[in-house]
């Protein structure tokens, strides 16, 4: 019978799917030992130097997981006639693709061919939260490299921070997280920047009234505006997401200020419009460790989404180049 066929091969293929995607922490240990503790190296070294490294290697990594599966493909650089991820809208933390860069120079000095742009951005995440004092998760390696990269693509899976509570959960789901992994990952944004046009429409414009969000806690609406002046030319400044500490401590902030009215993105007040939601962001405020441990956890999963094994894809020797 056609249909019940048609589940069969639909169970076929969640299997091969389940079975092929086989990651573990050793895959390099034969083929390139000191590769990871290489990655290692470059990436703690930049983020001692540096901060602000932390927040654009997590979101890379993010980044990457969401459009088509951790592939390193958010390190293609576009073609003519082809826009890649990394020209989309939502590109900020550019910056952290010069280490990655670094990272792949010393793998092919040591192991040419060996290691994978998207295993480079998984444990770059990794280390770098974990130098800035963060939490620390596993990294399972043996991803292989895509080589189709789209801005388009991007604009279509990323999250917009304008989605609703269900928008946000439907969202995850597209990559098989569900709603507990979906708050705990938004406590991403406890460290990072966000643009000043991403604010002002709330500070100064906001839809149906004559001013800001009433949402939004008074004091915070103030302290913001002195960042973000509402003129065009301060609408590329960068202002830290975690206003109350400067963004660059990885902790429970995000989750107080979620509860205060004192985040930037209505994607981030939506987490507290549902009593499940709000329910997770107050034992999330309430214990780092809960939430080092849940979100170390999220991040395994995450970083194994989509991910190309075996003979799939390619290993690319300079990851911005098919
Ligand atoms: C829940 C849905 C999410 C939405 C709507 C969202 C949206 C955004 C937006 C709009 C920005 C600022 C971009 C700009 O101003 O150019 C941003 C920054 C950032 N996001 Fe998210 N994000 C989400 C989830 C995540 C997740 C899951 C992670 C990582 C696990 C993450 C990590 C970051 C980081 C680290 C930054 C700051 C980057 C930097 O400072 O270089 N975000 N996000
Ligand atoms: C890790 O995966 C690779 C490739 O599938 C395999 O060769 C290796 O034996 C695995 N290591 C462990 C410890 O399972
Ligand atoms: C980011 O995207 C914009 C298009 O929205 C593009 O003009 C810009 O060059 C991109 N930035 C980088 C560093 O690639
Ligand atoms: C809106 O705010 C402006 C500037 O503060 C003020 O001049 C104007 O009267 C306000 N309009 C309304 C309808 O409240
Ligand atoms: C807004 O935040 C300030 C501290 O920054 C606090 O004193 C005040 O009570 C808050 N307002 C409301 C309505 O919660």
């Amino acid at each position: 019978m056609a249909t019940s066929g048609m589940v069969f091969i639909g169970v076929a293929l969640l299997l091969v799917a389940s079975t092929s995607a086989q990651l573990n922490e050793t895959f390099y240990a034969k083929s390139c030992p000191g590769g990871v503790q290489a990655v290692t190296n470059v990436i703690t070294a930049a983020v001692h130097s540096d901060r602000r490294f932390a927040a654009a290697l997590l979101r890379l990594h993010f980044h990457d997981c969401f459009v088509r599966g951790c592939d390193g493909s958010v390190l293609l650089a576009s073609t003519p006639g082809s826009k890649a991820e990394k020209d989309a809208g939502p590109n900020l933390s550019l910056q952290g693709f010069g280490l990655i860069d670094q990272a792949k120079a010393a793998l092919e000095k040591q192991c040419p061919g060996i290691f994978s742009c998207a295993d480079i951005l998984a444990l770059a995440a990794r280390d770098a939260i974990s130098a800035i004092g963060g939490p620390k998760w596993r990294v399972f390696l043996g991803r292989r490299d895509g080589s189709i990269s789209s801005a388009t693509e991007a604009v279509q899976n990323l999250p917009a921070d304008t989605l609703s509570y269900s928008g946000l959960i439907a969202n995850f789901a597209k990559k098989g997280l569900n709603e507990a992994d979906m708050v705990v990952l938004s406590g991403a944004h406890t460290i990072g920047l966000t643009h000043c046009s991403k604010v002002t429409p709330r500070l100064y414009n906001f839809p149906g009234g004559n001013g800001s969000d009433p949402y939004l806690n008074s004091t915070f609406v103030v302290a913001e505006k002195k960042l973000c002046p509402n003129t065009a030319a301060a609408q590329g400044n960068l202002i830290p997401m975690d206003g109350t500490n400067g963004g660059q401590t990885f902790d429970v902030n995000y989750y107080t200020n979620v509860l205060n009215h004192k985040a930037i993105f209505k994607s981030d007040d939506a987490l507290v419009s549902t009593s499940s939601g709000r329910s997770k962001v107050t034992t999330l405020a309430g214990s780092k460790t809960i939430f080092f441990s849940a979100f170390g956890s999220a991040m395994e999963k995450m970083s194994k989404v989509g991910v190309l094994t075996g003979t799939q894809g390619k290993i690319r020797t300079v990851c911005s180049k098919k």
